[in-house]
């Protein structure tokens, strides 16, 4: 099924000028970016978008990071695009990621690693909603 996910380019890659080349990825592989914006993220923003890791270890760093420079937020759409989306990055730890994956080719660390991607259906709808309204959305 078409489907939609949140997707965010990170401070670090926003910091090399990867958005592009990161794009490209996105567009090589038939997602569409139906929505796209650049942001420098409060730190009540970043803690709340997320919010599910407040307990784990890294929260804290983890913030810290995502306000640390630019993001580019994005709506990535197409069939099965939440999966999609989440084998065009590769493994959250680039240590891990396959070739050709955003995260194997660009990532720093496990940390700033390049690139934000919705882990399920449910998630991506309420990732998107975070970000965007409906009538910034065109299909
Ligand atoms: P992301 O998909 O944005 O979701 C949570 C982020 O936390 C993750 O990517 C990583 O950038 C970051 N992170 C930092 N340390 C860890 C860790 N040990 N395990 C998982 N995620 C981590």
């Amino acid at each position: 099924a078409v489907e939609r996910t949140l997707s965010i380019l990170k401070p670090d890659a926003t910091r090399r000028n990867l958005t592009g080349k990161i794009n490209a990825k996105f567009e090589e592989a038939g997602l569409r970016i139906v929505a796209q914006k650049r942001l420098h993220l409060s730190e009540a923003q970043a803690g709340a978008f997320y919010a599910v890791h407040k307990e784990r270890p890294f929260y804290k760093d983890l913030v810290a990071f995502m306000t640390s420079g630019p993001v580019v937020a994005q709506v990535l759409e197409g069939e099965n695009a939440v999966a999609k989306n989440r084998e065009i990055m590769g493994a959250t730890n680039p240590a891990n990621a396959a070739p050709g994956t955003i995260r194997k080719e660009f990532a720093e660390s496990i940390e700033a690693n390049s690139v934000h991607g919705s882990d399920s259906a449910e998630n991506a709808a309420t990732e998107v909603a975070f970000f965007f309204s409906g009538i910034e959305i065109v299909g």
